[in-house]
């Protein structure tokens, strides 16, 4: 994992890969918020779900961080994510809790559920690896087919805003243990033309015998308020029944403008 042939400037180990190569590191990262993230999909599906929930999917899973939440409560679980280390990590975590191993390497834009999920969601922008706007509808298409009639799809996505200040830089961290992990993600540039946004993604790995880091570039796909608006209309068997922001606040639903930038969109099969 650590090359301890490859040293930079600043005598840091670097890690070979992505963050998303190391679900271990990428947890402790993105652990710190997923109980707040948690308790915001258990409210969403009592609030908006139009059926009962007893199966939950996420496409783009990862380390499975909020999915093994769920099935510790009892529902039954799905997941697909394309980085078959995520998926092992995440099916090892489900075994030792004497869970089903539901998590398959499949990429979003095909996957098909054997059985319909009752509700499904993908929080941090993972939609947005998705990089033409044929994948995005192909992804929703195969949510619609994936989803049953009445079940919500609870999707995250960072808006360019065409007015007001926009965040190019954001920082996660978090421990476990004698481990601690720190990311930075910042806009290196956006192509416009192709609305795409290339980021930079450092993530430094710290242990009292290790420091390394992860370094690394993302291309993401842009969607300004309108061209969201347009790609869902694009899937009629979906309706937008609320929005909320990246705080995850259920008593504080946002109206998305010209200006807002974080957005979470509820949708649900009609
Ligand atoms: C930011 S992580 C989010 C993981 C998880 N949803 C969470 O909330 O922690 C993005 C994930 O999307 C996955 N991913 C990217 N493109 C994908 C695609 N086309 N199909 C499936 N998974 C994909 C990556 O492997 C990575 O695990």
């Amino acid at each position: 994992m650590v090359n301890p042939r490859s040293k930079s400037r600043d005598s840091r180990q670097t890690i070979e890969g992505g963050l998303f190569d190391h679900p271990k590191y990428y947890d402790v990262v993105f652990g710190t918020t997923s109980n707040a993230e948690f308790k915001f999909l258990l409210g969403c599906v009592e609030r908006h779900n139009g059926r009962a929930v007893r199966r939950v999917f996420e496409p783009a899973c990862g380390s499975g961080r909020l999915l093994v939440k769920f099935a510790e409560r009892g529902y039954e679980v799905r997941g697909c994510d394309l980085n078959s280390r995520a998926v092992d990590y995440c099916n090892a975590r489900l075994r030792r809790k004497g869970l089903a191993a539901s998590v398959v390497v499949s990429d979003i834009e095909h996957f098909r559920l054997p059985v319909p999920a009752d509700a499904a969601f993908n929080l941090i922008s993972s939609f947005q690896h998705l990089l033409t706007e044929s994948s995005a509808e192909r992804h929703l298409r195969s949510m619609e087919a994936s989803l049953a009639s009445g079940g919500i799809y609870v999707v995250g996505v960072q808006l360019i805003p065409s007015r007001g200040a926009r965040t190019q830089m954001e920082r996660w961290s978090g421990r476990r243990g004698q481990l601690f992990v720190a990311s930075r993600m910042w806009t290196k540039r956006i192509l416009a033309r192709r609305r795409e946004e290339v980021c930079g993604l450092t993530s430094d790995v710290i242990t009292p015998r290790v420091r390394a880091q992860i370094r690394e570039e993302l291309t993401l796909r842009t969607y300004t308020a309108r061209q969201m608006d347009a790609l869902l209309r694009r899937v009629p068997g979906f309706e937008c029944v609320a929005t909320y922001d990246f705080t995850y606040d259920l008593k504080s639903p946002i109206v998305v403008g010209s200006d807002t930038q974080d957005v979470v969109y509820v949708l649900r099969k009609i």
